[in-house]
């Protein structure tokens, strides 16, 4: 059968009520209809394999701690593609131009969207990478997540905090939003309505990394995940999130949000596709911009606005 688009198990087997996070059953069956009607037995095999309780409802403690497993392979992920070197290359400036144009002291705060197991938020308490004055928050909807993140975190003493919840809905205002290997969770008007929410706050800027939309993407992933991830749901997932991965073009106008200046750093004419695992998409205040480029250096010729990502796009086609 054809596949009509590309479903991550880890979405389905977990749900939660939006406004107050509260756990609600999942049928497996269901899952498995949704997934084999989508055209990918494979997937609808390893969801069948998973334990149930009463009427079919997915143990929910089973399915915690298969998502806490494959997390933590994937944090492994992250430590391997420096994910929070790179993030800092871009925060360190955008921080600094955030510092020199509002003039506040702080304390300024990074809110990390669907931490998942913390590992960001972790590294950048663990390296100060960013300095006293700033912050650091994970939020994710998935209490076991989070509860985990907030285990580590206190088991390695490390200053910052782990909230469950939705992360547009802190009682808190974030001055940065960050997240890494998110935005493809989130399909066409979604993505939209989740830069749509940042613009809306009274954050300054955002900065989401995920994976490079590239042909060899699909490719990679798959031996990545073969290599490093030991269950078949997260080397199922793996390959799906690479295929749901958004070009930069699509990226580009749904984080355009008004008020929000969107900027690509190295799209895809700009990197080399061999290595591009994964790209972050920016938003700044408008008045932002000009003192992160001068905060970026020479850098900052990597970052490029919607007006120039036709021209790269052209160039690259060449
Ligand atoms: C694939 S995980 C990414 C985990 C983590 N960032 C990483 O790199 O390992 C995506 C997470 O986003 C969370 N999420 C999606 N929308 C959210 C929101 N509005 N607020 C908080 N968490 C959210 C989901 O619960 C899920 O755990």
């Amino acid at each position: 059968m054809l596949r009509v688009r590309h479903l991550e198990i880890s979405d389905l087997i977990t749900a939660v009520d939006p406004q107050d996070g509260r756990r609600l059953p999942v049928l497996r069956d269901e899952v498995v209809r949704q997934l084999r009607e989508n055209g990918d037995e494979r997937a609808a095999r390893i969801v069948a394999e998973l334990p149930v309780g009463r009427g079919g409802v997915l143990d929910p403690d089973a399915v915690d701690r298969l998502l806490v497993s494959v997390h933590t392979e994937l944090q492994r992920l992250s430590e391997e593609l420096r994910i929070g070197d790179r993030l800092v290359h871009l925060l360190r400036p955008l921080l600094t131009a955030i510092r020199t144009t509002t003039g506040q002291p702080g304390p300024y705060r990074l809110v990390d969207i669907g931490c998942g197991l913390g590992y960001l938020v972790r590294w950048l308490a663990a390296t100060d990478a960013l300095g006293p004055d700033v912050e650091l928050i994970g939020v994710d909807l998935n209490a076991a997540l989070v509860g985990e993140a907030d285990r580590l975190a206190r088991a390695e003493g490390l200053n910052c905090r782990f909230v469950h919840g939705n992360a547009f809905e802190l009682p808190e205002a974030a001055t940065v939003y960050v997240s890494t290997g998110v935005l493809h969770h989130f399909p066409g008007p979604a993505l939209s309505g989740f830069f749509q929410a940042q613009a809306a706050s009274p954050a300054l800027a955002f900065c989401h990394y995920d994976i490079a939309a590239t042909r060899l993407a699909p490719l990679g992933a798959r031996v990545f995940h073969r290599a490093r991830m030991r269950h078949p749901l997260g080397r199922h997932d793996g390959v799906v999130s690479a295929l749901r991965a958004h070009s930069d073009e699509v990226l580009l106008r749904a984080a355009s949000a008004p008020g929000m200046r969107a900027l690509l750093y190295e799209p895809r004419r700009l990197s080399n596709p061999f290595c591009t695992t994964l790209r972050p998409v920016l938003g700044v205040r408008p008045q932002l911009e000009a003192p992160l480029r001068s905060a970026l250096g020479r850098a900052a010729r990597r970052l490029v606005g919607p007006e120039h990502l036709a021209e790269h796009l052209t160039e690259a086609a060449r």
